[in-house]
């Protein structure tokens, strides 16, 4: 699947989540992996507030790491 972080084109398999794209970019953060600390939060096409430890990629996401 494509999609985009902030902007640069990326690469997802199925079921993979934002938090291991960005993992795999070398961006983003992430703590607890679970759904809990919020501190992976991102923008994922135009909403905020997006856990990307718990949200799976989908084709043509456009994910903002910041506001
Ligand atoms: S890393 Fe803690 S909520 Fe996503």
């Amino acid at each position: 699947m494509k999609l985009t972080v902030d902007g640069q084109a990326a690469l997802a398999q199925p079921g993979q989540t934002i938090a291991a794209v960005l993992h795999t970019m070398g961006r983003g953060r992430l703590f607890c992996g679970i759904g809990v600390c919020f501190d992976c939060v991102v923008t994922v096409n135009g909403v905020s507030d997006v856990r990307a430890c718990q949200r799976v990629a989908a084709d043509g996401d456009d994910i903002r790491t910041v506001s």
